[in-house]
C-alpha cells in the first residue's frame, strides 16, 4: 500500500514537472468521413520520460524534442471512419521500450478521414511537404538525417517515400507497413515508396491482393504467409469490418511483435512463396551472417548486406502463427520410402513433449512425391518449439475420399530443427502409414553417421 502511494506521488511529481496537458490524436466521427475533411497535420511528440503523454510540436516549437537523439516518425494511412488507429499507443510505447528516442506521431487524421480513398491519397504529397519543412527545422537545430526513421503505414509508407526522395535518399531508414496498393500499383518510383528513398528501406506486405502493394518496394520486402491471406483473419465478408482491414493491419501487428515478444520472426530470402514452402530457401544465402533476416525493428541489422546487392532488393518469405507471438519454428522432416509405385500426398505431423504439450504442422500446400529410396525433405512449421520431443505422430493423406486407401512405407523418417540446428536429430525406421490413420511412435536419436 505504502509502495503504491509512493508510486502515485512520484507519478504526480513527474506530471507537474512537465507542467502541461497531454495532446491526443484527433478523433473524428463517421459524419466527418461522409462530408470529408480538409488537411491539417498535427505532430505529437512522445519521449521516454512519458510514453503515454504527447506534446504538440511544430516547426517553430520543437518542445522536448532532443535533436541529438534518434527520431522516429509514425505516419498512418487512410481513415475511413475517423477513429484513431488502434495500434498507435502500442507502437509508440513499444519503440520507447526498446530505445531512448523521440517518437513523433504524424496525425493527419483531418485529411485522411473520408470515405473516398482517392481524396485521402491525393493529400500524401502535401503531408510530405509539411514533414519536409519540419525536418529542415530539426536539421537547422543540429539533427542528422542518419538518425531519422520513418514508419509509414499504408498511404503513410508512400508519404515517407516522398519525404525521403526530397532528401535524395539520405534519411536513415523507412519501414513501409503494407504500403497502399490502389492508385499506387504500377506507378514509377518517384510516385511511390522505392529503395532509393532512404539509406535502408524495409517493407512488410500483408495484403497484396486487396489494399496493399504487390511488388517489392524496399531493400528487403517481407511477405508473411506469402503476402496474401493472413492466418487468424476472417475469410469471408461475414467477418464484418475485420474482413476488410485484418490482412492489411497484420503488417503492423507483426512489426509490433518484434518490439515486445521474445520470439523473433525469422524470414527466408527466396524468389517465391512456393519455393519457401518447398524448403528451398532455408540457407538464407547470406554468407556474412549465420542467421536469416529478422522481421521488424531489427531488420536493419542486415542493412549492409542487403544494400550491397545488385540490385539492392531482396524478397523474404515466412509463415506466421494466427496469434501473438507470431513466430513459427521450422523443422525439416526427411522421409525415405520404399513403396514400389510413386505415392503423392500430404503429411500431417504432430509433436508431443513429456509434459503433454502438442504442436501440429500440416504440410499440404502441394502434394509431396514419394519415390522409392529417394529422400523427400518437407518443411514443417510449428507454432510451438518443443525442446524435448517424446512422441511423434504422422498422418499420410492423398486427399481423395473415394477409391482405395493407400499405404506409405517409410524406411526412415528424420526430424531436424532449423531454428536450433544444434539439437539432436530424431529418427524412426520402418513404419507403415495407413492413409488417414494417425500413427504415433517414440523417436530415437539418429545415429551420428547417416546412411
Ligand atoms: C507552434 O506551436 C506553438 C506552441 O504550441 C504555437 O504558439 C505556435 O502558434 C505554433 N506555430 C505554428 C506555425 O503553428
Ligand atoms: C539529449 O540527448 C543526449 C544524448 O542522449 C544527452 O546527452 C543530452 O543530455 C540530452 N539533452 C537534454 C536537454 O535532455
Ligand atoms: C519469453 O521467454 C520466456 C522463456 O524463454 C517465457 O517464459 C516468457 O513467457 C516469454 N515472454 C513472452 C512475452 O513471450
Amino acid at each position: 500500500m505504502l509502495r503504491l502511494y509512493f508510486f502515485i506521488s512520484l507519478m504526480c511529481l513527474v506530471r507537474s514537472d512537465t507542467d502541461e496537458t497531454c495532446s491526443s490524436f484527433t478523433r473524428l466521427g463517421f459524419h466527418s468521413a461522409v462530408v470529408g475533411t480538409g488537411l491539417r497535420v498535427k505532430l505529437l511528440l512522445y519521449t521516454k520520460r512519458d510514453p503515454t503523454c504527447a506534446q504538440l510540436i511544430n516547426s517553430t516549437a520543437l518542445g522536448n524534442l532532443n535533436v541529438t537523439k534518434k527520431t522516429t516518425f509514425i505516419i498512418h494511412g487512410f481513415r475511413p471512419t475517423g477513429s484513431p488507429p488502434v495500434w498507435i499507443g502500442d507502437l509508440v510505447e513499444g519503440l520507447l521500450f526498446v530505445e531512448d528516442m523521440n517518437v513523433i506521431v504524424v496525425d493527419w487524421n483531418r485529411g485522411a478521414t473520408t470515405i473516398l480513398y482517392n481524396h485521402a491519397a491525393d493529400k500524401c504529397r502535401k503531408v510530405a511537404t509539411v514533414l519536409k519543412k519540419f525536418i529542415d527545422h530539426m536539421l537547422a537545430k543540429g539533427a542528422s538525417l542518419d538518425d531519422i526513421y520513418m514508419i509509414g503505414v499504408s498511404l503513410g509508407a508512400h508519404i515517407s517515400g516522398f519525404v525521403g526522395e526530397a532528401y535524395n535518399g539520405k534519411l536513415g531508414r523507412i519501414t513501409g507497413l503494407d504500403p497502399a496498393g490502389p492508385l499506387f500499383n504500377g506507378k514509377p518510383p518517384e510516385d511511390r515508396l522505392d529503395p532509393s528513398d532512404a539509406q535502408f528501406v524495409d517493407v512488410i506486405h500483408s495484403d497484396i491482393d486487396a489494399l496493399g502493394y504487390k511488388e517489392p518496394l524496399g531493400n528487403i520486402d517481407f511477405y508473411p504467409n506469402g503476402g496474401l491471406d493472413q492466418p487468424g483473419c476472417p475469410k469471408t465478408i461475414f467477418g464484418g469490418m475485420q474482413y476488410f482491414k485484418c490482412d492489411h493491419q497484420k503488417s503492423v501487428f507483426l512489426y509490433l511483435s518484434s518490439l515486445r515478444e521474445n520470439c523473433t520472426v525469422t524470414a527466408y530470402p527466396c524468389d517465391s512463396y512456393r519455393d519457401y514452402r518447398n524448403g528451398k530457401c532455408v540457407s538464407c544465402g547470406i554468407p556474412q551472417k549465420e542467421s536469416c533476416p529478422l522481421l521488424g525493428y531489427y531488420a536493419d541489422n542486415w542493412k549492409d548486406y542487403l544494400t550491397e546487392k545488385d540490385p539492392p532488393m531482396t524478397k523474404a518469405y515466412f509463415d506466421t502463427a494466427e496469434e501473438k507471438p507470431f513466430c513459427i519454428y521450422h523443422y525439416f522432416v526427411d522421409i525415405i520410402t520404399w513403396n514400389k509405385n510413386i505415392r503423392r500426398g500430404s503429411i500431417t505431423i504432430r509433436l508431443k513433449d513429456k509434459a503433454g504439450t502438442t504442436t501440429e504442422s500440416k504440410i499440404d500446400h502441394e502434394p509431396a512425391t514419394f519415390q522409392k529410396y529417394h529422400q523427400v525433405s518437407l518443411l514443417a512449421r510449428f507454432s510451438q518449439d518443443l525442446d524435448k520431443v517424446a512422441a511423434i505422430s504422422l498422418v499420410f493423406s492423398t486427399g481423395s475420399v473415394v477409391g482405395p486407401r493407400y499405404k506409405l512405407r517409410i524406411l526412415r523418417m528424420k526430424l531436424r530443427s532449423l531454428t536450433h540446428p544444434e539439437r539432436p536429430q530424431l529418427c524412426r525406421y520402418d513404419l507403415v502409414l495407413m492413409e488417414n490413420i494417425e500413427t504415433v511412435f517414440q523417436p530415437i536419436l539418429c545415429p551420428k553417421l547417416q546412411l
